[in-house]
């Protein structure tokens, strides 16, 4: 059984920006790229930190890359991979993205 919980003002998030989702416990990043909406857990697998804090948004600073703010790793908005920095070669963990009348609702057991 799958907990759902919307993800506001999608239609309004431009291509490339990314935005930090806190649900209970959970802290996800949910970004558009090419359209579609892409969600992660938002824990960097070098050390399992959150890749932003409350004061910086999780991009470098093109807007290219998801970046953590701790050691300076740089993941693929696309797939997660780590592409450079200390855990290059990992992943960050995709969330679960469904679409229900025109709505993105991000699913988490
Ligand atoms: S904790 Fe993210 S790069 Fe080190």
């Amino acid at each position: 059984m799958f907990n759902k919980h919307l993800i506001p003002n999608t239609q309004s998030l431009l291509e490339g920006q990314a935005l930090n989702i806190k649900v209970e416990e959970y802290d996800f990043l949910v970004t558009k790229q090419q359209g579609q909406i892409i969600a992660y857990e938002n824990n960097c697998p070098h050390q399992n930190k959150p890749l932003n804090d409350e004061y910086d948004m999780p991009l470098d600073a093109e807007g290219d890359y998801l970046k953590c703010h701790h050691h300076g790793a740089l993941f693929s908005p696309q797939d997660g991979s780590c592409i450079t920095g200390p855990c290059q070669g990992s992943h960050l963990k995709k969330a679960i993205v469904g679409m229900e009348q025109g709505n993105c609702y991000l699913l988490f057991a």
